[in-house]
Parts: C-alpha cells; sequence; structure tokens
C-alpha cells in the first residue's frame, strides 16, 4: 500500500488525512509533519491510524510520496531533501514551483515524480489535451472580492481605491508568470496553469475586484488547433480555513486516489 506522509497538517492537510483515514485512498498515513507541532499532534490524535509527529526529514524517510500543504516558503526546505531522498511529491503550493526548473532537472535525475493537482481550477485536462496541438490563446480571469484583494502587494504599491469601488473593475491585466508575484494568493492557480501549458505559450491574466463579492471565481479561456473552450469555477471557502477553497482539497484527494487507481478516467 502507498505510504504517504504529510507537511503541512492546516486546512488541507487535515481534510486529506482525515480522507485517508476514513479510507477514501487506499494508502496508509505513516507520518505527520509541521512547524506547528502541536497542531499536528491534535490532528494525530484525533486519526485511527495514530500517524507519529516527526521531522520533515523522517516524514520523508518513511513515505513513498509526500504531500505538502504548508507554504511556498517550505518548499525551499522540503523539496531538495525529497529529492536527496529520491520520494515523490505531491505539491499544492505550486506557485513555488514556478521557474524551478532546477528542481524538475533533478527530479528527472532522480526518478521521482512531481504530482501538481488542480487545486482551485477546473480546465486543465482540456488544456493538457489541447497542447498538444497548437494552441493559440489562453487567459486566466480570476473574479476576488474586495476584501481579498486589500493586502496583495499589487494593490498597496500602487495605491488602488477598491474599497471605494461600486462595480466590478479590472485591477490587473499581464503575464500569468507577473499576476503570481503581484498576487501571492493567485499564485497557486497561475502556478498550476503555467505548468500545464508548454513554456513557449504566453498564458495571459486578468485580475478582477469585485465589491461585495463572497467567492473566487476562476475562467480559463482557451483557443489553438482543436477549437476552443472555457471553464468556469466559482470556489466555495474550505470550512477549515476561508483562504482555500474547497475544491482545491478535494482535489488533492482526487489526485491522490488517481495514484492508487487501476482505471484513471481524464487526461
Ligand atoms: N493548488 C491550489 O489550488 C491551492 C489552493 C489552496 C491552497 N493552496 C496552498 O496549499 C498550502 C496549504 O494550504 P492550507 O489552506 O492548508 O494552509 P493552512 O495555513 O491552513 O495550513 C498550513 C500548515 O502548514 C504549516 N507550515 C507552513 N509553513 C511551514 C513550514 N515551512 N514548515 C512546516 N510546516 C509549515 C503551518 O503551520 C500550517 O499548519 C498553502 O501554501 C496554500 O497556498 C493551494
Amino acid at each position: 500500500m502507498l505510504k504517504v506522509g504529510i507537511l503541512g497538517t492546516g486546512a488541507i492537510g487535515t481534510i486529506v488525512a482525515n480522507a485517508i483515514d476514513r479510507k477514501q485512498v487506499d494508502a496508509e498515513l505513516v507520518a505527520l509533519a509541521d512547524q506547528d507541532s502541536d497542531r499536528a499532534k491534535d490532528l494525530a490524535a484525533k486519526l485511527s491510524s495514530h500517524s507519529p509527529v516527526v521531522s520533515i526529514e523522517e516524514m520523508i524517510d518513511r513515505s513513498d510520496l509526500c504531500f505538502e500543504a504548508a507554504s511556498q516558503a517550505a518548499l525551499e526546505c522540503f523539496v531538495p531533501k525529497a529529492l536527496e531522498r529520491g520520494r515523490d511529491m505531491l505539491i499544492m503550493s505550486v506557485g513555488g514551483l514556478l521557474g524551478r526548473q532546477d528542481w524538475f532537472r533533478q527530479a528527472a535525475e532522480r526518478g521521482c515524480r512531481i504530482h501538481v493537482p488542480s487545486g482551485a481550477l477546473a480546465g486543465l485536462d482540456g488544456i493538457k489535451s489541447a497542447s498538444i496541438g497548437r494552441l493559440d490563446s489562453v487567459t486566466l480571469t480570476s473574479r476576488k472580492p474586495v476584501a481579498a484583494l486589500l493586502d496583495a502587494r499589487y494593490v498597496v504599491d500602487h495605491g488602488l481605491q477598491l474599497e471605494t469601488l461600486t462595480e466590478e473593475k479590472v485591477i490587473f491585466e499581464g503575464s500569468v508568470e507577473d499576476a503570481a508575484r503581484a498576487f501571492p494568493k493567485t499564485a497557486n492557480v497561475a502556478a498550476a496553469l503555467r505548468l500545464a501549458t508548454s513554456p513557449e505559450v504566453p498564458v495571459r491574466a486578468r485580475i478582477v475586484a469585485v465589491p461585495n463579492g463572497k467567492t473566487n471565481i476562476h475562467e480559463i479561456r482557451v483557443s489553438g488547433e482543436f477549437g476552443r473552450f472555457t471553464a468556469i469555477v466559482e470556489n466555495n471557502p474550505s470550512q477549515e480555513n476561508p483562504r482555500t477553497s474547497q475544491l482545491a482539497a478535494y482535489s488533492a484527494i482526487a489526485t491522490l486516489a488517481g495514484l492508487t487507481k487501476v482505471v484513471r478516467v481524464g487526461t
């Protein structure tokens, strides 16, 4: 059975640990690691597996696959250690993988796989298929509640007065890489889209501020040799962490479950 260790026992880590515990995923939860060890111990106490709370290094040593749901900063320490030990990884903090061709090269050399779930996005399956042919344009439009944008670096640096908006407004248009830097909360979605397309295909991003908005809405528009499609997802926040979409946590479980299934559906 697949031995899974979890780094990060916050909203997503907890939902995934519970899914393994109730056998929704055919895997064994062998270790938990978190910089907040009390949080990890609280979770361990509620699991029937009573998985041990250990250091990052020990979690990696005990696992076939390391599930990361911590932070982009955590990747700097965790990924090199997992690569050194030749472990497969499933990464939620996808923004931290942008531009890390060095890690991808090392993974290829060490024979490790890096799995990136669709997270809060829908439509990556279509983009992957479409990428086999010519892609003409890929655009991500993220509609976000004003309240969720107020502390974004770009909004602060440009002195944008979003509180006074009475109707939705496009506040950023540019490359998906620039969007990930300017709006760190969009970084995971932007990075997943970037990684799903070939590097030579430009991917554009638009951020729209929505006064009194309640949900994060991501729309992908793609056109190319295959035709065109639009995928829109309106995300409900997770109950454990309102900054995380419920779909992102479900997507982590579905990706893990997919690794152990005989029949895999979807690109
Ligand atoms: N791919 C996606 O679409 C998507 C969607 C939502 C969230 N995410 C990302 O997934 C990650 C987890 O999200 P969450 O909502 O569960 O967060 P969370 O804040 O609820 O939990 C994160 C946990 O990781 C721990 N942690 C953080 N940095 C650490 C480090 N350096 N070493 C050890 N432990 C560390 C924290 O103590 C905390 O317990 C975040 O990076 C978030 O941005 C990705």
